[in-house]
């Protein structure tokens, strides 16, 4: 996904701009520019490549004098990676950033080149640019106003224009914050952009049209003025930096005890707080990614502690397909940015189709936070690395915690003093997983070298299973699979040669013994059995690892940080650029 940060004030706006780039790298970007304005001179550099690049050509060039300029980090939807493609985007005496795409481009582009208009790239943000232009009357505000109505899809827009002196910006579906500052004020794509500056910001809504001077910022609702709340970021500086870590993917793997304490301590105290859902009699459980495997853990413990029938699905089917339901349902979103397209889509066919929606979310500004009927915050505050690591565990940690208040609810669990007990000693359990990180970096360096590997588990096993494959996946770029356990012999056993590394998860005790059955298959065929365990007793193979044995409800908590341990172990040494993943974006706010 792509980054925007704009800048107005007293001092040139080069550092701020390049600064706030790279605090959004993490979102994932094949491209870069800037554009600063000083009076009706308006200077554009670009670049292909690191942000590094763009700042090796902006040296050497003689930059204008200037005090208001925005930026962009492209992540490529329509036209190649070039530098032609980059953004900025200048159209006669409109400059503009985009993030979004823009679904009726190619008719809107027909029309503006029959009208005379030649275009210079390929890109769907340089029509709606010259869109933007074509509406210009000299007054930006009502300029902006009529264009976006000809807008089809998604966007935020950071805009200049030639005979004025202050920032623009719009948003839809597309994230955008205003962040308000001493003489000086910004846009940015989230708050990590910004927040060495200030800790101050508005959230827009869809289609409010804001004008930023150094000294003062205005909102727009269909060309009148409104009033917006100042908001204070909790974020810190500390959080949108490494540290001393390599990496913020293993900073935020560290990070899970602290995070994982204060996620659960909102609610253990006190599960009032807990959203009861025990009178729901259906449950669809949707989202992407981690998060959808998260989800299809919840769906594990839904089913078997509270009783509820549940289907997990991801939202790139569930948001087109026929949804049928005879009962009262509730769809349950999960997403770590808020912001992830299909599920935003997901949500809002729910919307549509009358039925209650429930989002576990971490950014609190985001869309899927503003829109859904109910909202409950995983507090694992910024994930900056693309693989997500900490958020992902907490929102397995909050899954633990509804299907413990439905079974309670619904009388079906008696021992909710003593689970919530073990709450309490979850991050102690989880720092000496923690503590073990050797062991698994010693993993990553035995199996790095590999073309595939597969991860085999029955039930809830196999949930985490699906989150170990993508995990080890998307960091070190080897091909994972991820199987239940019994399926592997109906094909995919025909992969398993000499020295290919299976993982097996082995928790849930009623069905070990078939799971170990499945390892011997697998390891009579010469495969490198890597088994993790919440019990000892289970036969030692090649490596075997046991975690402290707990409830049902909390086990997935410890079982999964050695898998994301090992998929950051192999890809460091790798040698691959771990917290941004080749082709991969933080948050796919695109179809
Ligand atoms: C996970 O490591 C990936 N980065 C990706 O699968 C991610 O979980 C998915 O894109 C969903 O993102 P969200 O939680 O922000 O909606
Ligand atoms: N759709 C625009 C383009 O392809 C913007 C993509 C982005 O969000 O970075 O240039």
């Amino acid at each position: 996904m792509c980054g925007i940060v704009g800048y107005v004030g007293e001092q040139h706006p080069k550092e701020c701009l390049i600064d706030g780039l790279k605090k959004l790298e993490y979102r994932g970007y094949d491209s870069s520019g800037i554009a600063i304005k000083n009076k009706d001179t308006i200077q554009i550099i670009k670049s292909t490549g690191k942000i590094s690049d763009l700042e090796e050509k902006i040296a050497n060039e003689k930059l204008i004098k200037s005090n208001l300029g925005i930026a962009h980090t492209r992540w490529a939807t329509h036209g190649e990676a070039n530098e032609t493609n980059a953004h900025p985007h200048k159209v006669n005496r409109v400059t503009i950033v985009h993030n979004g795409i823009i679904e009726n481009a190619t008719e809107l582009k027909n029309k503006l080149v029959n009208e005379g208009i030649v275009f210079r790239s390929e890109t769907d943000t340089e029509v709606a640019c010259a869109v933007i232009d074509n509406y210009y009357n000299g007054n930006p505000i009502e300029t902006i106003t009529k264009a976006i109505k000809e807008l089809k899809g998604s966007y935020a827009f950071g805009i200049l224009f030639e005979d004025q002196d202050k920032l623009y910006a719009v948003r839809k579906d597309s994230p955008l914050i205003i962040g308000i500052g001493e003489k000086e004020n910004y846009i940015a794509s989230d708050i990590a952009a910004i927040i060495k500056y200030t800790d101050k910001y508005i959230l827009l809504e869809d289609d409010e049209v804001v004008e930023l001077s150094k000294d003062e910022v205005k909102v727009f609702k269909d060309g009148q003025p409104i009033e917006k709340e100042v908001k204070t970021s909790t974020m810190t500086i500390e959080d949108a930096n490494k540290g001393n870590y390599k990496h913020f993917m293993l900073k935020e793997i560290m990070e899970e005890p602290i995070v994982l304490q204060r996620t659960l301590n909102k609610y253990i105290h006190d599960m009032d707080q807990m959203a009861d859902i025990s009178d729901y009699e259906e449950i669809h459980i949707v989202a992407c990614g981690s998060a959808l495997y998260a989800g299809m853990i919840g769906k594990c413990l839904l089913e078997d502690k509270a009783n509820i029938k549940c289907m997990t699905e991801c939202a790139s089917e569930y948001r087109y397909k026929k949804i049928i339901y005879d009962r009262k349902t509730l769809v349950i979103l999960i997403s770590q940015s808020g912001e992830t397209a299909d599920t935003i889509a997901a949500m809002r066919k729910a919307h549509e189709e009358g039925m209650d929606t429930l989002a576990i979310v971490n950014v609190k500004t985001s869309t899927i936070a503003r829109e859904a009927k109910k909202t409950l915050f995983i507090e694992a505050g910024p994930e900056i690395a693309v693989a997500t690591t900490k958020a992902y565990l907490l929102q397995v940690a909050m899954f633990s915690l509804i299907a413990l208040k439905a079974a309670v609810s619904k009388g079906l669990e008696k021992n909710e003093k003593e689970i919530l007990e073990e709450a309490k000693h979850l991050p102690e359990y989880l720092r000496k997983v923690l503590n073990d990180k050797e062991i698994f970096e010693n993993v990553g360096k035995e199996i790095h070298e590999e073309h595939s590997a597969f991860f085999i588990g029955r039930g809830i096993d196999y949930a985490m299973c699906e989150e170990g494959s993508l995990k080890l996946k998307e960091v070190s770029y080897i091909h994972c699979d991820a199987y239940q356990a019994g399926e592997l012999k109906h094909g995919t056993i025909s992969l398993i040669e000499d020295g290919v590394p299976v993982f097996a998860i082995i928790t849930d005790d009623r069905i070990k013994d078939k799971t170990e059955s499945n390892v011997i298959e697998v390891e009579s065929r010469q495969a490198r059995i890597f088994i993790i365990t919440n019990d000892p007793s289970i036969m030692n193979h090649h490596f075997k690892y046991v975690v402290e044995k707990l409830s049902d409800y909390f086990q997935p908590i410890l079982i999964v940080p050695p898998l994301q341990l090992i998929g950051y172990y192999t890809a460091l040494t790798r040698g691959l650029d771990i917290d941004k993943p080749r082709n991969l974006a933080k948050s796919v706010t695109v179809e």
